[in-house]
């Protein structure tokens, strides 16, 4: 008998990015589902394809990308990964379509993980997560892992006890050269990675002095800003 597929639609997302929606997994604190948005708000639209194009180029699927090169990192450097990375769990049906079943950032205080844009937005001050940040960069080049672009809304400040930070990568995850990092030489692998991440650290003190992500942006953006339970977003993703 096929397994009834988990109920999501009736819930709250805690997360809207541009591609996905993220639910607590029902009954397992520890876990997230995160589905591919379908609503007509979303921001990275489906363009209508010929059937050659998508058999030559599927359609990206976010989810699909995430659970290969989650099992990359694993695969390779083992459950040290863990500390700044996701577990998966793999693929369950949901009422919202195929989701990939992952570990959810939760603090010590119970509350889900809040992304470093949500902590720049409510005014938190950058410094207190900058050894944080250092630590997850000496991470990168100590494993020598090229990621995507690093930006503030795909990284959650994990509290693990009061007054302690790490940061996980919760989205972003994958290569984005073309050359294999086997044929790098590794202090050129070093240079890149401690480029991107200074350069996400000053996009983000840039953030800190504007005063974060401004109300209007919160309340007229076609994703979340990645600010945990987003009214304004979850409203327009059930078309209220
Ligand atoms: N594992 C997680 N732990 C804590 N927060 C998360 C987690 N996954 C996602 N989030 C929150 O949900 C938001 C959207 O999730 P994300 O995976 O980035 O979606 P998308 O692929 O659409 O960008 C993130 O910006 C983050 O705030
Ligand atoms: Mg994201």
């Amino acid at each position: 008998m096929p397994k009834e597929p988990l109920i999501l639609g009736d819930l709250e997302p805690f997360g809207v990015g541009g591609r996905r929606l993220c639910f607590e997994y029902p009954g397992d604190p520890g876990k997230c589902v995160k589905v591919l948005r379908t609503d007509p708000h979303r921001t990275v639209q489906f363009r209508a394809r010929t059937r050659w194009k998508t058999a030559i180029r599927p359609p990206y699927d976010n989810n699909e990308d995430e659970k290969r090169e989650i099992d990359k990192l694993f695969s390779k450097h083992g459950e040290s990964v863990m500390k700044h990375f996701p577990r998966h769990y793999g693929f369950i049906q949901t009422d919202l379509g195929r989701g990939l079943v992952l570990d959810l950032a939760r603090d010590f205080d119970g509350d889900i993980s809040m992304s470093l844009r949500e902590w720049i937005t409510l005014g938190k001050p950058l410094d207190e997560v900058r050894d944080a940040f250092h630590a997850f960069r000496d991470f990168l080049i100590d494993k020598c892992i090229f990621t995507r672009g690093i930006l503030d809304h795909n990284l959650v400040v994990f509290r693990p006890s009061e007054g302690q930070y790490r940061i996980v990568m919760i989205d972003g995850l994958g290569d984005s050269t073309l050359i294999p990092i086997a044929l790098m030489r590794r202090k050129w692998a070093e240079k890149r990675i401690i480029r991107k991440t200074t350069e996400a650290w000053r996009r983000m003190q840039a953030l800190s002095e504007r005063g974060g992500i401004s109300q209007d942006a919160l309340e007229n953006s076609s994703w979340g800003h990645g600010i945990r339970y987003n009214k304004a977003i979850n409203k327009r993703v059930k078309g209220e």
